[in-house]
């Protein structure tokens, strides 16, 4: 459980850990590899220990020490990913394209992860058929085999994941493949730049169209992973919120632009230098409209600690969540503080109030838990206990040892 007493404005530094979203992504990459893979700037969280547990069991040979992880993918790897492991988190099924690309055959079972909507992957399956897979679904699990050829495939919508499964799994296909419709964010581009350095032939990551030129096979390399721009997000939503003052460091603002114009937009005091993005709110905040889009419009993962910071704006806001179905579970919590939120499906309308008090709040996903915690910091009043915390520990390192760094009361209770 973590415990808070808000009201404290939060003030200093805090520096921005790899990128979680990029980092799942490059662990599954590695299994293309021939050779060792280096990544740095892994960030400790429980999704990348859950991937390297699912790696380790199909027998990849990894070593995680301090913030570099070693990889090095065995030709007698099983090309099979269990329930068991999938199931905690929804990016095990980046393992489906490296395997059918390196191994022509793959075993993974349908995946579980966040409770936001039903998050179906139609859309991973009719690309990797549009490769030259065949794919079938039995007790659960996917199985697909072939040895894939490079194709021309439009996706229906810009599935972040999809656009990764389908690069890695061309990328050691037998032609040239066109991917329309595709993902542009950043971790995207993060994922091709790694891959190129193992010898893959990508261009275009980061625009709506990839091409992936087929290799015979592909080395080793060493990498950087990206910052965790949702991470910086949330720190300096809290900022904000807290009428405080923080700097967020080794982060790339270029990454957050829509966000960080609605925060200037609120009435917010931002100034980028290089790798450093400050975010003050010396005055008010006011109320503030804003959808949600696929990258480059406002991310869907900063949606409900965006939310939150605007329950004590003055004035209205209002708040329209395009990318998933079912991500306001954070509202009913909110209201249970004091928020004044009403719900019309995919819209929320956060009317302003003068305060949040704090009340025993329940996580439910990631994205939403951390909205609990900015609730909890902005309430003047009481104590704001949220249990469930193991959702935050997914995505964000030892969450309350960072905000008591920048002055928050805040502390984790074993329950
Ligand atoms: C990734 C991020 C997640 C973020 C999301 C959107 C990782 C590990 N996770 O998730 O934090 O919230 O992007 O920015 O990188 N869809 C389909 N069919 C498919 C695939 C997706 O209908 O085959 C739908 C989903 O249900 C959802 C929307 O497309 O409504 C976006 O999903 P997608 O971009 O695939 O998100 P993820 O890759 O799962």
């Amino acid at each position: 459980m973590i415990l808070v007493r808000g009201g404290r404005p939060l003030r200093g530094t805090v520096q921005i850990r790899g990128a979680k979203n990029a980092a799942l992504p490059l662990m599954a990459a590695a299994i293309l590899a021939e050779e060792t893979c280096v990544l740095h700037n892994v960030p400790c969280l429980h999704d990348i220990f859950s991937m390297d547990k699912l790696l380790a069991h199909m027998g990849m040979k990894i070593d995680f020490t301090g913030r570099s992880m070693t990889l090095e993918a065995r030709p007698e790897m099983t090309p099979e990913a269990p329930y068991d492991l999938v199931r905690k988190m929804r990016a095990s099924f980046f393992v489906l394209g490296p395997l059918l690309g390196r191994f022509g055959r793959a075993k993974v079972s349908l995946p579980g992860g966040c409770a936001i909507g039903t998050r179906p992957v139609d859309i991973h399956l009719d690309g990797l058929q549009a490769l030259g897979a065949s794919i079938r679904i039995e007790e659960g699990n996917v199985i697909a085999e072939g040895r894939l050829r490079g194709s021309n495939y439009a996706l229906d919508f810009p599935s972040v994941g999809a656009t990764e499964n389908l690069m890695m799994a061309a990328s050691r296909a037998n032609g040239v493949t066109h991917l329309t419709n595709v993902a542009r964010e950043p971790e995207i581009e993060d994922l091709a730049k790694f891959l190129n350095a193992l010898g893959a032939q990508i261009s275009g990551a980061g625009t709506d169209m990839i091409t992936v030129v087929g290799v015979e096979t592909l080395g080793g390399a060493e990498h950087v992973v990206m910052p965790d721009r949702i991470e910086a997000g949330t720190f300096l939503a809290a900022a904000v919120a807290t009428r405080g003052d923080v700097t967020a460091l080794s982060a790339n603002a270029d990454h957050l632009p829509n966000f960080l114009n609605k925060l200037e937009e609120a009435g917010a005091e931002i100034e980028v230098r290089g790798t450093r993005i400050r975010v003050a709110a010396s005055n008010g905040i006011k109320g503030i409209d804003f959808t949600t889009r696929p990258y480059p419009g406002f991310a869907t993962d900063l949606q409900a600690q965006t939310m939150a910071l605007l329950t004590c704006a003055q004035g209205v806001s209002h708040i329209k969540e395009t990318v998933f179905e079912n991500r306001f579970m954070q509202a009913a919590e909110l209201t249970r503080m004091g928020a004044d939120i009403a719900l019309d499906g995919n819209t929320a309308v956060v009317r302003g109030v003068e305060h949040l008090s704090g009340a025993p709040v329940m996580a439910s996903d990631l994205r939403a838990s951390a909205a609990l915690v900015v609730a909890g910091l902005m309430a003047s009043r009481g104590e704001t206990a949220i249990s469930r915390v193991y959702h935050i520990d997914r995505g964000y390192e030892r969450i309350e040892e960072r905000l008591s760094a920048l002055g928050a009361d805040i502390e984790r209770i074993r329950e």
